[in-house]
């Protein structure tokens, strides 16, 4: 495939500068990134395998606080203290701390705020028994075992061993330290220094008031062997100094009574984690990964620290709070029967126990870890979502389609597009416009040659009820007349080199800096470019897509940013890494929202994230490639974000790089039309792929696929409206559904929208059908969304997938909102009638909900909303009010109710409110597919009424 001119200069850009080989055809370059092995901190902690856990609790230490126990950990090996501290929280969680008691200086964490929503509500312990080697705290109805001798930590609910801390003796906490200096060293710095009275570097890092801890420090100061890496590192050419020398913290995690575990996102790998022993650790460290590989623990471009454990009775879950690098190995085992029933009595029974064996480590920062007991999955994730928050309901248009590529060219360019889908009767939202539509890719400016009247073509666009997204990257280009550039230098606030100096690397536009938004200030810096009139050409309806952020650093050690750059405080930037990216999404959420004075709900897409991005919005999964497994892939990847917190993902429809088939595409679309975040998008080298570019064939079924989405707009739309609410995931494993079969704990081809639909795409080519297994046992029906064929649960049944089959299923016992007339785009049918699909579970009952707002402000967070609750029973539809105080109205009404396994025929259908007397309803009911449609109730959706079959 030719590549253009344009393309060219940017891959030669990166060849040049990288060295990656960027051949159109070609995979990752592994080379570019770390393996285990060429990482110091993960080689050390990796081979830590000491017969014994050297480190013991001092139980003479333990201070004992109302929510709180501390604890100092003796390492026996060098003598170094550790604090261990042990906090109950509120909603059965527990937190564990540990970091040197008399650190020379401090090590990093996050402020509270900007992962962590607030500080946790902390809740009760007590010793509830202490003898010579353990102690037992009961919190809740948790207990919490800590042994002295080696030093372990077991959390138990209901009377189960769920979660240990350091039960395989992993904890391996590197202290800060001097550097010791050889006397060969010594010499040669001698030598150099000759009578310049300059201060060490360690020292002249140490803030006040630490020197005399140093010196305490310095007496039981570890003899330990000098480890290769431990003070400077070099990878590729790239040098890392590593001024404070070794910080890595590791402990292992292990989950006695389970088989599975999940999260720990972003991975090309499959949902239920995988055994490490013959591989690399899964690796967290936001990374740009050139063509990613499939099925592989390698970083990608988000990191969520968060797992979760999984069994037929529980659900556990883990957050280690810590942005820097981390490293986790998994192994599935069994359980040491003798060592936990010392812990809790029942273990003495016969049988195995199993147990995922999981071990972190991070190259700086400290243990904060927060152990979440569920019990239940939607338990976890309201534990989780009480930390660090859940995603704001998005505006309504950011959960319709989306059309991106790089690019799209001018402004007839875009012109054309947009007409297209009108022409082609294809809805879409929104149309993107990538790094191109800038001047020499300085952000918040335009190509005046290809883009001369920026407003109106954004005016042009909402005149349709659509928008625009532009790209806005972190890296800002070194040039003396680029006014953010100029800004950012003069007020300091790049982030800097090692030796002080604005941090310099290649991104797009060439050399250039990066604003530190780790400093509250910047970001309120960036936050005020996105003003209107700031913002030249833009308007209230263009919103942002920040990439690169992880951040790419063309010619930076893996292609990001030397670890030894100096943040705001003194941090390195080894510290921050992985948090970096999700600053930027806040700084950009944050202007977006300020421009509107808090009355607007910003849509803001990033490619990096942390634990915590949920709260800024949509996150996607990167430059995947138009291959079937990529398509396949995309399933497991957004479930793991969905566990994690990070509710709104998704992934280029069609793959970033390649030319995907006509049929590839055509799957695509099907499948991302039930993923949260739906965007086609493609590289600059690709062909054009527009729907109608496509043979009339699958234009038409793309089409179809997408006025599905735009159908379901009300339930997707309800269904983000309760994850703010409980943190719940939109997309989910069917596990979380259905946590007591066993069968489901792998599955990751077919998942769950909400709790009522299921969904099982094609991910191959060529598939004339698929086997689906129904969950729910016997006693739960199914039915076909296309054929309204009622199936039962319990069993697999073979699917027949001709192109134009989705294979989506409908819960028994659950109700549906629809709005069958599409529009040309979401907001144009903002007013326009429901439908109801009810699908009768095997006592005739259903039950589903409906969220309704303006689509696009902040009122509702002020009960400017409809909620509805939707009863049926004993034959009777009850429209019933979930938000009584609200004065929120809509003219939308009820056009049809469609009930699902109705087994009887109707004599009358009747409709009554407390305003009016009973009136009949006309229906149609076909008896060998046991469907009522009920025509026509005209009656507001928004208003209690019951409806009647007689
Ligand atoms: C990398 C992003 O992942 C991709 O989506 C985008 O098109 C290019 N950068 C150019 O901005």
């Amino acid at each position: 495939m030719a590549l253009s001119m344009r393309s060219t200069v940017y891959i030669l850009n990166k060849v040049l500068v990288v060295g990656v080989l960027l051949s159109y055809v070609a995979s990752v370059d592994k080379s570019n990134f770390k393996t285990c092995d060429q990482s110091g901190f993960c080689k050390r902690q990796r081979a830590y395998k000491p017969d014994q856990s050297p480190y013991v609790a001092l139980l003479d230490s333990v201070q004992i606080e109302p929510t709180k126990m501390k604890v100092q950990l003796l390492n026996t090996q060098n003598q170094v203290r550790l604090l261990l501290e042990v906090i109950g929280l509120e909603r059965n969680m527990a937190r564990v701390k540990i970091n040197e008691l008399n650190p020379i200086k401090p090590r990093y964490e996050i402020p509270v705020g900007d992962v962590l929503i607030g500080d946790p509500k902390q809740d009760k312990i007590e010793i509830s028994h202490k003898d010579g080697g353990s102690i037992s705290l009961a919190f809740q109805s948790n207990k919490i075992v800590l042994q002295s001798k080696p030093f372990r930590i077991d959390f138990v609910a209901s009377e189960h061993p769920v979660v240990s801390l350091n039960a395989n003796g992993l904890l391996k906490f590197e202290h800060l330290r001097l550097k010791t200096v050889t006397q060969e060293e010594k010499k040669e710095g001698d030598e150099k220094q000759e009578g310049e009275n300059q201060e060490g570097q360690g020292a002249e890092e140490r803030p006040e008031g630490q020197e005399q801890a140093a010196e305490e420090e310095k007496e039981p100061e570890a003899k330990e062997p000098e480890e290769p890496d431990m003070w400077e590192e070099s990878f590729k050419g790239h040098s890392d100094s590593k001024p404070n020398g070794p910080t890595s913290v590791g402990i292992d995690i292990s989950f006695p009574g389970f088989e599975q575990v999940y999260g720990i996102p972003e991975h090309a790998d499959s949902l239920a984690l995988r055994s490490t022993k013959d591989m690399d650790p899964y690796r967290l460290y936001n990374l740009d990964v050139f063509e990613y590989e499939l099925d592989s623990p390698a970083a990608l471009y988000g990191a969520v620290p968060v797992m979760l454990a999984h069994n037929e009775k529980q659900t556990v879950g883990v957050f280690w709070q810590n942005p820097s690098e981390a490293w986790i190995d998994i192994s599935h085992n069994l359980a040491d029967k003798s060592v936990l029933s010392k812990v809790v009595d029942f273990v003495k029974g016969g049988d195995q126990i199993p147990q995922v064996d999981t071990h972190w480590f991070f190259e700086s920062g400290i243990v904060d870890i927060f152990i979440m007991l569920g019990p239940g999955p939607a338990d976890v994730f309201k534990q989780y979502a009480a930390l660090t928050g859940t995603t704001p309901l998005p505006p309504m248009f950011a959960l319709a389609y989306h059309q991106s590529r790089w690019n799209y060219n001018d402004e007839e360019d875009v012109s054309n597009v947009d007409a297209n889908f009108d022409k082609h009767d294809i809805p879409y939202d929104v149309i993107w416009l990538d790094i191109e539509h800038t001047d020499g890719k300085r952000y918040f400016t335009w190509d005046k040659s290809k883009f001369p009247n920026p407003e109106e073509m954004v005016r042009n666009i909402s005149a349709k009820g659509r928008k625009m997204v532009t790209i806005v990257d972190p890296h800002i280009k070194k040039d003396d007349h680029y006014k953010i550039y100029k800004e950012c230098r003069d007020l300091g606030h790049f982030i800097k080199n090692k030796d002080g100096n604005d941090y310099d690397g290649w991104c797009w536009p060439g050399s250039s800096s990066w604003p530190d938004f780790t400093k509250p200030a910047i970001r309120q810096y960036w936050a005020s470019k996105f003003a209107v009139e700031e913002y030249e050409g833009s308007t209230l309806d263009l919103h942002t897509w920040n990439d690169m952020n992880e951040p790419s650093v063309f010619n930076g050690p893996e292609i990001t940013m030397h670890k030894d750059a100096k943040h705001d405080g003194g941090w390195e930037h080894r510290d921050v890494h992985n948090i970096y990216g999700m600053f930027v999404h806040q700084a950009t959420v944050e202007g977006m929202v300020a421009r509107t004075g808090g009355l607007l709900r910003p849509f803001v897409l990033s490619r990096a994230f942390f634990a915590g991005s949920q709260r800024w919005g949509a996150v996607w999964t990167g430059d995947n490639t138009g291959e079937w497994g990529h398509l396949k892939v995309s399933m497991p990847m957004i479930l793991s974000l969905s566990i994690t917190g990070i509710t709104f993902s998704g992934a280029d429809v069609g793959g970033f790089f390649k030319n995907p088939d006509s049929e590839l595409l055509t799957r695509w679309y099907q499948a991302a039309a039930y993923q949260p975040f739906f965007r086609a998008h493609a590289h600059l080298d690709t062909r054009r792929r527009e729907p109608w570019l496509l043979p009339e064939e699958n234009m038409k079924v793309i089409r179809q696929a997408i006025r599905e989405r735009y159908a379901l707009l009300p339930y997707w739309y309800t269904l983000f409206y309760k994850a703010e609410k409980d943190g719940g995931p939109v997309m989910r494993p069917l596990w979380v559904e259905f946590p007591s079969e066993k069968g489901l704990f792998k599955e990751e081809e077919t998942f769950m929208i909400g709790d009522a639909l299921m969904v099982r795409p094609v991910t191959a080519a060529g598939t004339q059908g698929v086997n689906v297994f129904f969950p729910g046992g016997t006693e739960q029906y199914w039915y076909d969304t296309d054929t309204t064929e009622r199936v039962f649960g319990g069993a697999a049944h073979y699917v027949k997938t001709p192109l134009d089959k989705i294979p989506t299923f409908q819960r028994g016992g659950s109700i549906i909102p629809k709005k069958e007339r599409i529009r040309r785009a979401s907001n144009l049918g903002r007013h326009d009638p429901y439908t109801l699909v009810v699908a009768l579970d095997r006592k005739g009952s259903a039950r589903g909900d409906l969220y309704i707002d303006d689509y696009h402000t902040f009122h509702y967070r002020k009960g400017d909303f409809i909620y509805r609750e939707f009863i049926f029973k004993d034959k009777v539809l009850e429209n019933k009010n979930g938000n009584p105080g609200s004065t929120f109205t809509t003219p939308s009404w009820l056009e049809k109710v469609i009930i699902m396994g109705l087994s009887t025929s109707p004599s009358a259908v009747t409709i009554s409110s407390p305003k009016s007397a009973s009136t009949s309803l006309g229906f149609t009911y076909d008896s060998v597919k046991m469907i009522l449609t009920i025509r026509k109730p005209a009656v507001n959706i928004a208003e209690d009424w019951t409806i009647s079959i007689q």
